[in-house]
């Protein structure tokens, strides 16, 4: 069993694929934590006295244990107020004012199974392994205030990754107020540790951002209203500079789509905590009897660099993160109007544009923003969720059934979160955005929030969603959001619940996301947020596809798409081939190379394809055939990156079948170098002992044969290419050669 309790000693055991996470409660009740890292066979160590030190002006909180201060033990979920100088999980005020916040252990719960914080997205999903997954529920309280919180603890043995969350209870008779409180907090011994994180902006989402650890606190945050294209809700720790192939790292990713603070603190002795939650930005009141439940928080351990990091990432979101039955299925190639048309699009282009489409090979047609009325440019009538009267004289449907007709499945673009102020449902409710009294409200892309904590609002979009879908037979939805928040407050809570709107925001949210789909379970729902800027596993919970970045330029998207992966497999990333110049910052890259970026993931085109020369369309034919071919490797295979473009002059990256049988290997050049070296691309993932034909794909076109090359050559020495030109790129398709085949002999 991967939960193993020792009830005497109260000590916690657990192993995680490869890993184990070990904690004890040990004098006065303290939760300490022991361990996390390699797995270890369980034993019960005679004496920890070691791990704690006492140190000068370090509290002790009792003088029966006057070697123990909470400053130095390390902790799972610490406390406010009573000697830890470090940051903290929970901070909580009660009726007398004061925010002493002491937990110690009251008991513990084995579980069957994956534990589930209420109204949040999870992980669930069927485990592969023998025995499933378990849950140690840790119980531990207040013993002043009577806050009852349970630690929660979710494994399943075939992946390192402890699935973390809290579950708070006011328990005593007064009014609480939480100031924090996060999901999950870790302590790791001295090291020279480096932070990893993933931070962006518009158009540059996600990009792979390290440095050295040192006293002080390092920390990553969203107070947006959103996960953002600023921040991403994931902080790890590596053992030196992080590497893709060797050095330990412990990472951390929230599973929610708001406000979020992770936090990486080293005090002045060397001692690390590393904990990551809803933002102290928020408060929440626990009325007697009332509870709180934090999001879940993945923390995965690799012993082996960030390629195994992302490996367990990839396999978790992509088999026990939400329950959509899109998240198991190849995805449709897609056209979007939007590069295409903009707020142009209108039944008779939309129709014609399809039919190319259809002569190309693409399997599903998105109308963007801009088909329903009153829509001509982003000032107006978002919340008029009816079709425009002159683009859609027959209504959305009759655009949805003559695409059907051509044999291709139809898309619409909604941005339901948000209203403009010149639009009906404005005019009609100006009470319905988010705001506090007496100020002005800020315009983003001159759109104002609904205030997704009020139920009538809730209502009313799960209402004419449902009414969309069911009336009209469309097959895919983009969900867009396009601002970020600001006056956050709502009319419809009392003063002392307002810094809980942009938490009920969120839940709101979540609300209509879960209704939604549940309902129509055979829509395909892709997440966008101008761009990349909610790309979070709270959002991939319910859509199992996002867009990744407005910046559709191939060259920008190397970087992009490659910080991406380091937790997202290339199936959730969405991609799409543009036009030239690039309509981000006018950069002409070849077609081809376009094709092998976007192709690297969620394959899509966003030009008007009755542009095209007749040689382009074929040339877009072709790639649509590869992809068709490779689409499983593409989607559901194992990824592998090779060279990171923000560093190198190249991006490179490769996709392994489940039997290493099959293998594609894509790397594309930034500025070439006049005589530039031969550069050598070493794979992996490839089995040593077998040969592989290796087949030159870059063109797209049949293929030019290179011959039969042994795994152990192309992993040891690697595939030669001398870039002479920019923005070129190379692919290769790889197919292992029967047993009987001699290697090298060609
Ligand atoms: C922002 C999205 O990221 C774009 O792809 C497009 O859908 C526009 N919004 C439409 O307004």
């Amino acid at each position: 069993m991967p939960i193993f309790v020792d009830d005497k000693t109260r000590y916690f055991h657990l192993n995680a694929g490869r890993s184990s996470y070990i904690f004890q409660a040990i004098e006065e009740g303290y939760v300490a934590h022991w361990y996390w890292g390699p797995r270890l066979a369980p034993e019960w160590p005679a004496d920890r006295r070691a791990l704690l030190v006492s140190r000068p002006f370090a509290p002790v909180t009792s003088p029966d244990y006057d070697w123990l201060s909470l400053d130095t033990v390390p902790q799972e979920y610490p406390g406010w107020g009573r000697g830890d100088y470090r940051v903290t999980a929970i901070r909580v005020r009660n009726a007398q004012g004061n925010d002493v916040t002491d937990l110690t252990y009251v008991g513990h719960d084995v579980l069957p199974g994956w534990s589930c914080p209420q109204l949040l997205p999870h992980v669930a999903g069927q485990s592969q392994t023998v025995g499933g997954p378990q849950t140690l529920a840790v119980r531990v309280q207040d013993r002043v205030t009577k806050l009852a919180v349970t630690l929660y603890y979710s494994i399943d043995d075939d992946l390192s990754v402890v699935v973390r969350w809290a579950h708070l209870e006011n328990q005593g008779t007064e009014r609480l107020r939480i100031e924090q409180a996060w999901s999950a907090s870790v302590d790791l011994p001295y090291g020279r540790w480096h932070w990893l994180q993933l931070p962006g902006h518009w158009g540059r989402e996600r990009h792979l951002e390290w440095g050295e650890l040192l006293t002080g606190t390092h920390v990553v945050e969203s107070i947006r209203g959103t996960s953002s294209h600023q921040a991403h809700p994931f902080l790890a720790l590596t053992e030196g500079a992080p590497s893709e192939t060797h050095g330990a790292v412990y990472a951390m990713h929230l599973i929610y789509s708001g406000n979020f603070m992770a936090v990486a603190h080293k005090d002045p002795y060397g001692s690390v905590r590393m904990g990551m939650g809803l933002h102290p930005a928020f408060a929440w009141t626990l009325e007697p009897g009332e509870s709180l439940d934090t999001p879940q928080v993945v923390l995965a351990y690799a012993g082996q660099g960030l390629e195994e990091l992302s490996q367990t990432f990839h396999t978790l979101y992509r088999t026990r993160l939400g329950v959509n039955p899109w998240r198991d299925r190849l995805r449709p190639i897609v056209l979007n109007s939007w590069e295409a048309m903009y707020f142009q699009v209108n039944h008779r282009d939309m129709v014609e544009l399809a039919r190319v489409a259809a002569d190309v090979g693409i399997e599903l047609v998105v109308v963007d923003d801009g088909w329903f009325d009153g829509r001509t440019d982003d000032r107006r009538a978002l919340g008029d969720w009816r079709s425009h009267p002159e683009k859609f004289p027959r209504g959305i449907k009759a655009v949805v059934d003559d695409i059907h007709e051509l044999g291709l499945q139809c898309g619409v673009w909604v941005e339901p979160e948000m209203v403009s102020r010149d639009s009906d449902l404005y005019r009609r409710h100006p009470g319905w955005c988010l705001g506090v009294p007496e100020r002005p409200l800020s315009e983003g892309r001159h759109q104002l929030v609904l205030d997704l904590t009020n139920s009538a609002v809730i209502e009313w979009i799960i209402d004419w969603l449902t009414a969309l879908l069911r009336d009209t037979g469309i097959d895919y939805v983009k969900w867009d959001m396009n601002r970020h928040l600001s006056e956050v407050g709502s009319r419809g809570w009392p003063a002392h619940r307002q810094a809980e709107v942009a938490h009920r925001y969120v839940l709101g949210l979540y609300q209509i996301l879960e209704t939604v789909t549940q309902r129509f379970p055979h829509v395909l729902f892709e997440g966008c947020s101008g761009g990349g800027g909610r790309f979070d596993p709270g959002i991939l919970y319910y859509m199992p596809q996002i867009w990744t970045s407005d910046n559709s330029d191939a060259i920008d998207r190397l970087a992009i798409q490659y910080g991406t992966s380091l937790l997202y497999p290339p199936v959730a990333m969405t991609a799409h081939v543009s036009a030239v110049p690039n309509h981000q910052h006018r950069r002409v890259t070849p077609l081809a190379t376009r094709g092998w970026v976007a192709f690297s993931a969620n394959l899509g085109y966003e030009l008007d394809l009755r542009q095209l020369t007749a040689r382009e369309r074929d040339a877009i034919r072709r790639q649509i055939q590869w992809y068709k071919r490779l689409r499983p490797l593409v989607q559901f295979g194992t990824f592998y990156r090779l060279a990171n473009p923000a560093i190198d002059q190249s991006g490179a990256w490769m996709f392994v079948d489940d039997r290493c049988q099959e293998a594609l290997v894509v790397w594309v050049n930034q500025l070439a170098e006049v005589a530039g070296p031969v550069r050598w691309l070493r794979l992996r993932g490839l089995r040593p002992d077998v040969g592989y034909r290796v087949v030159d794909v870059s063109d797209f076109g049949a293929g030019n044969d290179q011959g039969i090359w042994g795994g152990d050559r192309l992993m040891g020495q690697g595939l030669p290419w001398s870039f002479d030109q920019d923005f070129q790129a190379k692919a290769w398709h790889l197919v292992a050669i029967p047993d009987k085949e001699a290697r090298g002999h060609e």
